[in-house]
């Protein structure tokens, strides 16, 4: 597969200490080992085993108050939808709902997980390019705040249905502003020949449509052009090219008062230049701030990446000609983004004896039977014996929410730290859990 055409593959590597070092909630301690908040990671793997992800609810709420601070001190009227594909378990929605934040659903089942989890109604945002038409009904009868329309076809089917039940579908267009995001391929969205979106050049007479149609208020527009996203060049593209719909409807005195930028802020996996939320909300005020909208944004990845972690056990090391491999009890049905995406994710030793031995080039693996299991190659690490510990970083967003239980293996427990305290949000599965659902035909018994 192609490298991503990020800045992530030319970056020197960084080391243990320096990556530990850009992770504030992160720390190591001469006798705890690696620590995250006041909790440390090998007390955890004791109580919980590994497998396991562990997540810094300190590290939500600060990243959360610093991209919502950043909007407000850019003067700009701004929602934040935590777009909860990212990481979806109901204690990370309830501590993002009780920072004021909405959320950004895709599906039936994110839907009536954010409601489950205390987030409004009047803060969802439904986004998607194939909502079923249950899906639809559900958004409607919450009477939801926005649905975001990808499709002259999608848009007549919900008038249709609103009509039907008597409901009013507030709705922005997700235009495909024909922008590259620069990222992997397979997480860009906002390219003309990207699934996403309804094409620039039909927006404004979709638009017009959509105010004629009963049944249908349109409040604005949306866009997102893709994700982990580390230039702030393709998003004043895009926002440029949304601020000129804006004035091109507003000029047919069609109401637009509603921009959605959606999500894509890129985080520094590799400790790489990656920009800060003032700078996108720089790049949002200088196409948007002078039109008087109100802005939402859509983000996942950079609210809850940088806060998790997966804890893992080595199994075995087994050294093959030339070649050193550390087996870990985790694996690519765990966190399959380096098998996806050839992303690149810090690993870290837990304990400090190990953090200050010296390093040699070793690749990381997980048990599952496919060479894609990889983690990492010629990362360079201490000797890991069997039982030693290390914490795959930057894990938080599209982990353990990406897993399956592919080779029969149950998804790991999931634990939050809040200072001191610690506790299970999803038990780890059992084997048990994992046939529950299947039954053998009577012929066959
Ligand atoms: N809004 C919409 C409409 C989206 O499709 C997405 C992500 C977001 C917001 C949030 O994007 P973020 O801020 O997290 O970049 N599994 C991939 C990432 C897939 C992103 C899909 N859409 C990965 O592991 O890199």
């Amino acid at each position: 597969m192609t490298p991503p055409a990020t800045a992530q593959h030319d970056t020197p590597e960084p080391s243990a200490a320096e990556l530990i070092a850009a992770r504030p909630h992160l720390a190591m301690h001469a006798m705890d080992g690696l620590v995250i908040e006041d909790v440390p990671l090998n007390a955890i793997a004791d109580e919980f085993g590994t497998p396991v992800w562990v997540y810094s609810a300190c590290s939500m709420r600060a990243r959360y108050r610093v991209l919502a601070g950043a909007l407000s001190d850019a003067g700009l009227d701004a929602h934040i939808h935590y777009a909860m594909k990212a990481n979806d378990r109901l204690a990370v929605l309830r501590l993002f709902a009780a920072e004021g934040a909405g959320a950004d659903v895709v599906s039936e089942g994110e839907l009536l997980r954010a409601r489950a989890a205390g987030i409004p109604a009047g803060r969802i945002v439904f986004s998607g390019v194939g909502k079923s038409e249950r899906e639809v009904r559900l958004a409607l009868a919450e009477d939801i705040a926005q649905i975001n329309v990808e499709s002259a076809e999608e848009l007549d089917a919900l008038a249709a249905l609103a009509v039907a039940m008597g409901r009013t579908a507030r709705i922005a267009l997700r235009v495909n502003p024909n922008v590259d995001a620069g990222t992997h391929a397979k997480i860009s969205t906002g390219r003309a020949r990207d699934k996403f979106g309804i094409p620039y050049a039909d927006a404004v007479a979709l638009y017009r449509r959509a105010a004629a149609l009963p049944g249908i208020e349109p409040v604005g527009l949306a866009t997102h052009i893709g994700s982990q996203i580390l230039s702030l060049a393709p998003y004043r593209a895009a926002f440029a090219r949304l601020a000129d719909l804006v004035r091109t409807l507003r000029a047919e005195a069609l109401t637009v008062a509603v921009v959605d930028c959606g999500g894509g802020l890129g985080i520094p996996y590799r400790d790489e230049p990656a920009p800060p939320p003032a700078a996108l909300a720089g790049a949002i005020c200088g196409a948007l701030g002078d039109l008087d909208v109100r802005i939402m944004l859509e983000p996942g990845r950079w609210l809850v990446g940088p806060a998790g972690v997966l804890l893992a056990s080595v199994v075995l090391t087994k050294t093959t000609a030339g070649s050193r491999f550390v087996v870990l009890d985790a694996a690519m049905n765990d966190l399959i983004r380096p098998a996806m995406y050839d992303a690149w994710h810090g690993i870290v030793p837990v304990s400090a004896v190990d953090a200050v031995a010296p390093v040699a080039p070793a690749d990381v693996v997980g048990p599952v039977c496919e060479s894609g299991d990889t983690f990492a190659r010629d990362r360079m690490l201490p000797p890991l014996g069997a039982g030693a510990r290390v914490a795959i970083l930057d894990a938080g967003a599209y982990g353990s929410v990406m897993s399956s239980a592919y080779n029969a293996r149950p998804l790991a427990a999931e634990v939050m730290v809040d200072g001191a305290n610690r506790s299970v949000i999803r038990a780890r599965e059992t084997h048990a859990d994992l046939w529950r659902a299947e039954s053998v035909p009577h012929w066959l018994k």
